[in-house]
């Protein structure tokens, strides 16, 4: 494993952190792989292709390993290396446990700020559901721009500008009784809110070689209380983190989120992007 984080460094250090000592606890929970958000990536990861000559594969912002998990017959098929890393060590370590007797993959410590990787040296990165994390996307992007070969490709996918509005108004009125309001605009600015126009831009160190596209989708996923919970738990750590009176906040949530049921269940309204670079 390469160095820990640096309190210089230009990542976001309280995200990194809660996700190492929360999220990892929840990550790997069945009903959070199966529900909303690991549904979305599963069917995300079963969209992308692969070149003939693609050979090392970076996963960024890899957590436990969920996509080597689900594209891993398709590396031992092509013969593809996996390199996944990983700023939260409690995400990283169960990843490393998972593949410790497999060749093909491998991880690492390290961010999209900082990737322990040699210039150009690898045909394709892959990111899911972690580059809304980032302080700056023009430094994630230049430094994903230093790694990737000029005839290499990209796949991410990332949270959208009003992903969960609706959904997020409850948690904010859960939070009134547990933050003070500078808390809260604090714990909703962790998130990167962009428009598909400012990622093209932050991505405009891969015009040299690379056409950009940022496509959105919007969807709307029903589940219970419990079902919401364990997605949320495991992907929303950092906010949770703020949060002392962790059961009264969960009763508090539940409240919440039940005045915006319906028949269906409790809604969540998804939007993401979905962010390609094809060598041109
Ligand atoms: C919602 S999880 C997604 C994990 C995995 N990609 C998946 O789909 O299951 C977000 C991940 O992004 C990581 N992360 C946060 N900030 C990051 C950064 N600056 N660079 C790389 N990864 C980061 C977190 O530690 C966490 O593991």
């Amino acid at each position: 494993m390469s160095k820990p984080i640096s309190e210089n460094d230009p990542i976001r250090k309280s995200t990194v952190t809660s996700y190492s000592s929360q999220g990892s606890k929840e990550y790997e929970d069945p009903l959070n792989k199966n529900f909303l958000y690991g549904d979305i990536t599963v069917r995300f990861l079963e969209q992308i292709s692969f070149q003939p000559d693609d050979t090392d594969i970076l996963d960024l912002g890899c957590g436990t390993g969920f996509v080597f998990d689900e594209l891993q017959s398709q590396f031992r098929e092509q013969n593809m290396q996996g390199t996944g890393i990983e700023p939260a060590e409690g995400m990283l370590k169960i990843a490393i446990e998972k593949y410790e007797n497999d060749k093909i993959f491998s991880f690492d410590m390290g961010s999209f700020e900082e990737i322990p990787l040699n210039d150009k040296s690898q045909d394709k990165i892959i990111s899911t559901l972690a580059l809304h994390w980032v302080k700056s996307l023009e430094i994630a992007a230049t430094e994903m721009r230093r790694v990737l070969r000029d005839t290499g490709s990209l796949d991410i996918l990332m949270i959208a500008k009003n992903d969960g509005a609706i959904f997020k108004k409850a948690i904010v009125n859960a939070l009134r009784n547990h933050l003070t309001f500078a808390q809260i605009i604090d714990t909703a600015a962790l998130v990167q809110r962009v428009t598909p126009e400012q990622v093209k831009t932050a991505f405009s160190p891969f015009d040299d070689c690379f056409k950009i596209e940022v496509q959105k989708f919007d969807d709307v996923v029903y589940g219970t209380f419990d079902e919401h919970m364990k997605w949320w738990k495991a992907r929303s750590s950092p906010v949770i983190a703020e949060v002392k009176d962790k059961n009264h906040f969960m009763i508090d949530l539940r409240e919440e989120l039940e005045k915006i049921g319906t028949d269906r269940g409790i809604p969540f309204d998804t939007s993401y992007y979905w962010i390609t670079a094809k060598a041109k």
